[in-house]
């Protein structure tokens, strides 16, 4: 443990806090959490903690839905930077015009979306949950699906729905080269393929194994199978890999990988151990949402709970 390490360590305990990070964020943020999980197992754990402050080492909508669900605790991001793409996919004003256009539909969207979005929504789900919440709505109810067109199609194909896609996408998912993936699967014949399903169709289709992070994590733990190839953003492995320290993990090469070997969220890189320590020394900066916002917000995700 570094003397950085010590630090929040320390801080952590003064200040009541616990810190909560996803699996994306780098080894040395997830060697002094609390708590790592997948976006679900997040939301759920911010719903459980006690602790007057939650410092969210991910990215900003993770900690938006941390404060939805605890107004009354103070919520701190280590970077405020530290947005997501398919977020940014999907502005309000263009998408309440969309279901303004569609009339009739029941709006389910991934948690990767601002509280605004949230607060159009009737259910929010994350990659481990959405089709238990799809196939809680009847068969014959239209549904628009937002912001993750990759997340939509496959769930579209999983489930047997038609359901209405918003044309957002992930860069990070979208950055793996098939060429290269198969090159990589050509040279490791013996390697499972896994991948993350804001993944485009034509890498989901070789995979051996389609889920959030958290089941990733699962599958390799669970599997016979000693070598996998892993469709996600890279901070996975870390994790992954103390899990399973005698299995082979290989990251899926990316169009464009001159300084990294793998895909990475540079949004989820904006966050870093310093920040993380001063942020817990001076409680700033904190994610706020009008209370209005955070009302209507809060149904959709309570509902999703419910369903989880
Ligand atoms: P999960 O951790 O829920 O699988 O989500 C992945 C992701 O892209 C988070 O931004
Ligand atoms: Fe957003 Fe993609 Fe980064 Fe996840 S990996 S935070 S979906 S940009």
């Amino acid at each position: 443990m570094t003397p950085l390490q010590q630090a929040i360590r320390q801080l952590k305990l003064e200040k009541d806090a616990v810190i909560l990070a996803h699996y994306y964020q780098e080894e040395a943020i997830q060697e002094v959490a609390d708590f790592i999980g997948d976006s679900l197992a997040l939301a759920q754990q911010a719903k459980r903690c006690t602790q007057s402050i939650i410092v969210f080492a991910g990215v900003h909508f993770m900690a938006e839905t941390a404060k939805i669900l605890n107004p009354e605790k103070k919520v701190l991001l280590p970077d405020l930077n530290a947005g997501c793409s398919l977020a940014d996919s999907c502005p309000q004003d263009t998408f309440a015009d969309f279901i303004a256009r569609h009339p009739g539909h029941v709006v389910v969207t991934y948690i990767n979306c601002s509280a605004e979005i949230k607060a159009l929504s009737d259910y929010v789900c994350t990659s481990s949950n959405a089709a238990t919440i799809i196939g809680s709505i009847p068969k014959d109810q239209p549904i628009i699906f937002a912001p993750d067109r990759n997340l939509g199609k496959y769930l579209n194909t999983i489930t047997g729905r038609n359901m209405l896609l918003w044309d957002g996408s992930c860069v990070v998912h979208e950055a793996f080269s098939f060429d290269k993936l198969m090159e990589l699967h050509r040279q490791h014949p013996g390697a499972q393929i896994i991948a993350h399903p804001e993944s485009e169709t034509h890498i989901l289709e070789t995979a051996s194994y389609i889920g959030s992070t958290a089941g990733m994590i699962n599958y390799v733990k669970k599997s016979p199978h000693d070598k996998f190839i892993i469709a996600t953003e890279a901070g996975i492995l870390y994790k992954m890999q103390l899990q399973v320290p005698h299995k082979t993990l290989i990251p899926a090469p990316a169009v464009e990988d001159n300084t990294c070997a793998c895909s990475e969220c540079a949004y989820m890189k904006v966050n870093t151990l310093q920040k993380l320590h001063d942020c817990l020394l001076h409680e700033t900066p904190e994610v706020t949402i009008a209370e209005g916002l955070r009302h209507r917000a809060l149904q959709p995700v309570e509902r999703m709970l419910q369903l989880s």
